[in-house]
């Protein structure tokens, strides 16, 4: 046996044994005797009797172990020509601070915060000082317009806001603190205050309820960590469903930490003063764990990176970061080397830089398509590492372990299950299917530590999304096979979750958001293949009887005003740019309409008629105007 399938079988065979050891990677207040807590399933606990602070973890810990004069965060912003460095003893300071700041506006332990915040390391101060208080975060992505956080600010019912005047995306200047007025003019629930950081590009205007983030600062007391049980929740986090009612994902603090500090060495292969840059956004899962606690919890250094990889102000930024601050571990989404490889075909901008101390190139957040990989891998001469993981997972279910070993990379496959994580393709009727078969992919409940505790103030729809579908099963919502090696092939959801440019989007919220105009009868939107964002959504509408779909300027303004709904409702990260008037959508005899067949077409495949089809003529004029045949 290799040295990776040794570590993955103990995690399996000695589950106890295993996950208690890689828990010493932290300080506990009260160490964990158990790892396990099976006492109500489906429901497990990670490290019952376990009592820590993942702030202490992140932070003090590393100040009082001699680490304090270390770079903790580094903000290099070419957005702003800014770059600053945080030493760990800076940062704690800063963290404790703000966690005063919280105490001070009511904020304790259990109470939420939302942190609406753009690539500034005020969005990681807010977010470890909840994490110093046990109070539970939940940030959102900046891209998301006013409606989607009111909608989580009604759900998270938090007792203060953190956001900001204003975000830069790429060279335009976008004001938050309008967003978030509206957001609050939409929403039921009444935080006690917003914290506001008032950026030099835009001054917001302040309200009664709203506190100034440095004056705060100036006059805050800093607090010290609170300890809060292993299963306490450590934050809420959103993400895309099948419907416009996004999940809130709850993550527990020690299985987290935990999971977090195992990957860092065995996934990441970097450690204690060793520099990851991790190209995300905090709004999203990879940046809750590999930009802020998975670097801060191993005392390695992080880059939060305010820009895009291109256009900021150009092709080279990813390989500057890396040369300047002597990155070892580079980790994106595919999305993001397209747009590098669109932009600078030959690489060139990367042979401007030395990138000696470039070990690795992750990549996860969509499917890595076999060309954007063999790219990557030509041109920088190191192992290029897709992972697969999820909102709800927290970190790497299938990835290359290279700080135990580095498997065989086969193209087109993430690799292998990671320690703790049985995953299994199984048909329709819950069957494990043969090696190579496609069928979904599930992982055998007890999932490992990391991953979702439940559904925030919904524990039914957590059973009904995730475990219901096939008994002892978590249900990823992907589907692929996996091969007579063990290598796994992720190939697409099976659900109306699509990725656009990396990024987790719902096509059963747009529908909704079409829905709600007044000349629309019914609509679907799919995601079809884009060769620089991997999918993007497109929507087709059925006009309601009586109005006079056939005039080509009606339609573009349709079209337009279509458009202009979804980016106003979800936000332009939502990248819906073309909506199709058909006649009539393909359905089933019972009223269903066959969305996957769409999907398929869309994608070029010679999708069968299906059996149950109401009407194949319908299907048919669909083919055309997907090949560009028909309006
Ligand atoms: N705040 C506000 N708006 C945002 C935003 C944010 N944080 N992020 C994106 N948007 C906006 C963009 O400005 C764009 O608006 P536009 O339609 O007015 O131009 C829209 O949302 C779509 O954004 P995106 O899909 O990112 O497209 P893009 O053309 O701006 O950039 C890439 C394309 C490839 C450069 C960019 O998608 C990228 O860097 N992807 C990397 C993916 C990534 O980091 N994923 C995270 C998961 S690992
Ligand atoms: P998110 O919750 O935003 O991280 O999105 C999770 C989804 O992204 C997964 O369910 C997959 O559909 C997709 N995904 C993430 N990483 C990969 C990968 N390496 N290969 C294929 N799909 C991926």
């Amino acid at each position: 046996m290799g040295a990776f399938e040794d570590v993955r079988s103990a995690s399996m065979t000695d589950r106890e044994e295993f996950w208690l050891a890689a828990a010493k990677a932290l300080d506990w207040y009260r160490p964990p005797e158990r790892a396990l807590d099976e006492d109500d399933p489906p429901f497990y606990r990670w490290f019952p009797g376990g009592e820590l602070n993942v702030a202490y973890n992140a932070l003090d810990r590393h100040v009082a172990g001699g680490r304090g004069g270390q770079a903790a965060l580094i903000h290099d912003s070419p957005v702003t020509g800014t770059r600053r460095t945080y030493t760990y003893a800076e940062l704690t300071d800063e963290v404790a601070r703000f966690a005063g700041v919280l105490r001070g506006l009511g904020v304790g332990k259990g109470d939420r915060v939302v942190v609406y915040l753009p690539m500034v390391p005020e969005a990681v101060v807010a977010m470890l000082a909840c994490a110093r208080l046990g109070a539970v975060h939940s940030v959102v992505f900046g891209g998301f317009a006013a409606h989607e956080l009111a909608v989580r600010i009604d759900d998270a019912t938090p007792k203060v806001v953190v956001s900001a005047s204003c975000g830069i995306e790429g060279g335009r200047i976008l004001e938050y603190k309008p967003l978030l007025d509206r957001a609050l003019g939409l929403s039921a629930h009444r935080p006690a205050a917003c914290v506001i950081l008032q950026r030099p590009q835009v001054r917001a205007a302040m309200g009664p309820a709203d506190v100034d983030w440095a004056e705060a600062m100036a006059a805050a007391v800093p607090t010290l960590p609170v300890p809060v049980r292993s299963s306490d929740p450590l934050y809420v986090l959103y993400t895309s469903g099948t419907t416009g009612k996004p999940k809130g994902v709850v993550r527990d603090s020690g299985g987290y930490a935990t999971a977090l500090a195992w990957s860092m060495t065995g996934v990441y292969d970097v450690g204690p003063g060793q520099a990851i840059f991790t190209a995300s956004d905090v709004g999203w899962v990879v940046g809750h764990s590999y930009i802020v606690y998975g670097p801060l919890l191993t005392g390695a250094t992080t880059v939060l990176y305010e820009g895009k990889p291109v256009g900021t102000p150009d092709a080279g930024q990813f390989w500057r970061v890396c040369a300047e601050h002597g990155v070892r571990s580079l980790f994106t989404a595919p999305t993001a080397f397209r747009a590098l490889r669109k932009e600078d075909p030959h690489g060139e901008y990367a042979r401007r830089y030395a990138l000696s101390g470039l070990k690795y190139l992750f990549l996860a957040g969509e499917r890595l398509d076999p060309e954007t990989y063999h790219w990557a891998a030509d041109l920088l001469g190191i192992p290029v590492i897709d992972h697969w993981w999820q909102t709800e997972t927290g970190w790497p279910i299938v990835g290359n372990p290279v700080g135990v070993e580095l498997l065989p990379v086969k193209p087109g496959s993430p690799a292998k299950p990671m320690p703790g994580w049985d995953i299994q393709v199984i048909d329709a009727d819950g069957a494990p299917v043969r090696p190579g078969e496609d069928g979904a992919i599930v992982a055998r409940l007890p999932l490992p530590p990391g991953a979702l505790l439940t559904l925030w103030n919904d524990d039914d729809r957590f059973v009904r999304s995730y475990l219901s579908a096939f008994d002892g099963c978590y249900l990823t919502g992907d589907a692929g096979h996996i091969d007579s090696d063990g290598y796994v092939f992720v190939m697409g959801r099976t659900d109306d979750v699509i990725n656009v440019a990396g990024h987790r989007l719902s096509t059963g919220a747009m529908e909704e958001v079409l829905a709600t105009h007044p000349d629309v009868a019914e609509c679907a939107v799919i995601g079809v293949a884009d060769p620089l964002k991997g999918q993007v959504p497109r929507g087709f509408v059925v006009l309601k009887a009586g109005v006079d779909g056939d005039d080509e300027g009606y339609r573009r303004q349709l079209r337009d005003e279509l458009v202009g709904l979804v980016r106003d409702r979800i936000g332009a990260v939502a990248s819906l740019k073309q909506v199709t008037v058909v006649a009539a959508l393909p359905k089933t005899r019972s009223g269903k309409i066959l969305r996957k067949t769409m999907r398929g077409i869309a994608d070029g495949l010679d999708e069968p008629v299906p059996a149950t089809i109401e009407d194949a003529g319908v299907l048919e004029s669909l083919r055309a105007v997907l090949r560009g045949q028909a309006r």
